[in-house]
């Protein structure tokens, strides 16, 4: 077993062998619920989770494994001034692999470079979530049967938006892709991942702040909150928060075969009636999260 930090890290070989596991764990779940008996999952979420750390704690009980952990920087001896580095290292005592989230880009890498056992990046600050990722790829694949050849736009906070960096850095890898990025100006795409994933690709791209502009173009539309606690200004968040909210009257250009995604949670950009149309994918996406968190 290896850490996993970036989605890169995973060849795109990889990632579909991990689709097809995932389909066989749906078809077969009876398979695979001793795999990982005698094993413990050690979650380290020093920022909230509702999705990934139940999915990941969930997933290891399915496999017939333990769970020990916790859920907030506050209980752990983080609070007292321990390094990600020397938590690493113990933790590295007690448990097989680690999930981490950290609010700090960066910090599950650090963990990785300090335990003895794998670490799996469940979120770090604004830069990258590569288990929402799988998650992701598995949706899409799932709801359109393919990963090649569509139009995928992704709308709302792309600056500080992780699970977009990391989908669009796995995206890339697919023939016949094209990204629509639709954002405020204050919350573009960051440079480097414009500049590292999508020019160096040649990834067709455009950016707009209109988003009923390019909704019939859209197979899939990734919704994203605007992720206030990355923001230094309250004001600036209370200003931008609303730029987009999904509305049934803004579907009327849409492809009826439209898959709506969001990695949730959802504060205000999907009106929760779009909750019962058919081409909302947000909770779906969920329930495959459960699977994907398995591999
Ligand atoms: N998608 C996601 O990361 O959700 P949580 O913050 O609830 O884990």
């Amino acid at each position: 077993m290896r850490s996993l930090i970036d989605i890169l890290e995973l060849s795109t070989e990889e990632i579909d062998q991990l689709m097809a596991t995932a389909a066989d764990i749906i078809a077969n779940p009876k398979k695979y619920c001793e795999v990982a008996k005698g094993k413990k999952l050690a979650t380290l979420f020093f920022e909230p989770s509702t999705r990934t750390r139940l999915s990941f704690e969930a997933a290891m009980y399915e496999l017939g494994g333990n769970v020990l952990g916790f859920s907030e920087a506050q209980s752990s001896s983080a609070s007292k001034g321990e390094s990600v580095a020397d938590t690493a290292k113990t933790v590295s005592c007690y448990a097989d692999i680690i999930a981490m989230r950290h609010p700090k880009e960066g910090a599950p890498y650090v963990a990785s470079l300090n335990a003895s056992i794998p670490v799996i990046n469940a979120g770090d600050g604004g830069h990258n979530h590569p288990t929402q990722t799988l998650t992701d790829l598995f949706t899409i694949q799932s709801e359109k049967g393919r990963l090649a050849n569509m139009t995928v736009g992704f709308c709302g906070d792309l600056k500080f938006g992780r699970t977009v960096h990391s989908l669009i850095a796995a995206l890339s890898r697919y023939v016949g892709i094209n990204i629509v990025l639709i954002s405020p100006t204050e919350l573009k795409l960051p440079e480097y991942v414009r500049r590292d994933i999508l020019v160096k690709n040649r990834i067709p791209y455009k950016e707009t702040n209109n988003l009923e502009s390019v909704m019939p173009e859209l197979d899939v539309l990734y919704m994203t909150r605007v992720q206030k606690e990355r923001f230094f200004s309250e004001e600036e968040y209370l200003r931008l928060k609303d730029s987009y909210i999904l509305t049934e009257d803004k579907l009327t250009a849409a492809k009826s075969d439209l898959c709506i995604m969001h990695p949730l949670p959802r504060v205000n950009e999907i009106s929760v009636s779009i909750d019962k149309d058919p081409r909302a994918c947000y909770f779906k996406q969920v329930l495959y999260g459960n699977i994907c968190v398995w591999l």
